[in-house]
């Protein structure tokens, strides 16, 4: 435990109670001046520390704080053996995150960052990713499943997303196949799993889900963007909201890996599809076909009711709406 986080668990102990920087000193063995570079630190992480009667410390809110142990807390006790770490700014979660499967660390290790400047989309695509206004991690997973089997852990992560964004924010959440969570007609959040492959067994060495959710628009929008993707808020979001949210999905993805070749995510994936009923055109590589999405069949594939009749069902792609489709969704404005 670095001494913040001492001096963190020490604050949360005393209830909101002022404690003097010499009393934390003495508890911990280390000098006064070393607690107060530590409180700083707890404040540029966003706590909401003061100084109360006497100048002690009081902890008033963890505040804006996305930290270990600011997503730790709302986890259930069952789901809380995981490294989380946070970074002001790196290259991509993902990219970062995978170099450190490569040295060997272990299933369970999340990588969030407040800012990527690299950050990954699919396809070779760029997710934009401004300082403090989403939520962008990377969880790392050492499955024992067959590679085949792996490309679900992708479907259970868009399920925890969208359960996840609609618990803790209230808003409402769609999953626009494969594994784009929509809130209205706009893409709140991308996901990208990135896997090595064993070709010994036919398995995974590892995989890296990425999860990047839009919480709150930065300052002059998403610009070029701005048809096509939103934030779960405009402005103002609610203090520590990122550090709810991380935990939310964290939990509800773990639930769903524990016992991912039963599926148990699949029902939800199919009722919250947002094609469903649309007309739309699918496209993968130069194929392009235009037909309607008749729903999304238990192995999270695409069924398609082709212009020729036809009904295919499709596993990987690309998909456009037509306009017109309202999908029972109101438009605003
Ligand atoms: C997409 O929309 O095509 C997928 C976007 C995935 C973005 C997340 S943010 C965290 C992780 N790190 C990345 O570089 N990408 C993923």
């Amino acid at each position: 435990m670095t001494l913040p986080d001492r001096v963190l668990s020490l604050l949360q102990k005393c209830g909101g109670e002022s404690v003097s920087g010499e009393e934390i000193a003495k508890q911990l063995g280390v000098t006064r001046n070393a607690v107060w570079k530590a409180v700083n630190k707890l404040k540029e992480e966003g706590y909401e520390i003061t100084a109360g009667t006497n100048r002690g410390y009081v902890l008033n809110s963890n505040g804006d704080a996305l930290t270990s142990s600011s997503i730790l807390q709302h986890i259930p006790e069952e789901y809380r053996d995981l490294d989380i770490l946070v970074e002001g700014r790196v290259t991509s979660t993902n990219t970062v995150l995978k170099q450190m499967a490569e040295q060997g660390y272990r299933e369970g290790t999340v990588l969030i960052s407040q800012e990527q400047t690299a950050g990954k989309g699919r396809l070779g695509r760029s997710f934009y990713s401004p300082f403090g206004c989403g939520l962008y991690m990377s969880i790392l997973l050492r499955p024992s499943f067959s590679a085949e089997q792996s490309l679900l852990i992708t479907t259970a992560a868009a399920v925890a997303v969208a359960k996840g964004i609609t618990e803790v924010t209230g808003a409402e959440t769609k999953i626009k196949w494969v594994n784009d969570v929509y809130i209205g007609w706009k893409k709140v959040c991308g996901i990208l799993t990135e896997a090595s492959v064993d070709f010994e067994n036919g398995g995974l060495t590892y995989a890296v889900l990425g999860i990047g959710i839009n919480v709150q628009e930065a300052e002059g929008g998403f610009m070029e963007l701005a048809d096509v993707a939103t934030a779960i808020y405009k402005e103002n979001s609610p203090k520590g909201i990122r550090a709810k949210l991380a935990a939310s999905v964290l939990t509800h993805f773990l639930g769903f890996y524990r016992s991912l070749e039963n599926k148990p995510f699949m029902k939800e994936y199919q009722e919250l599809s947002l094609l469903t009923g649309a007309d739309i055109v699918y496209s993968i590589g130069d194929k392009r076909e235009q037909g309607t999405v008749l729903g999304i069949d238990d192995d999270a594939r695409l069924m398609v009711r082709l212009e020729n009749g036809e009904i295919q069902n499709y596993l990987a792609g690309e998909v456009s709406i037509q306009r017109g489709f309202t999908g029972g969704i109101k438009h605003e404005g």
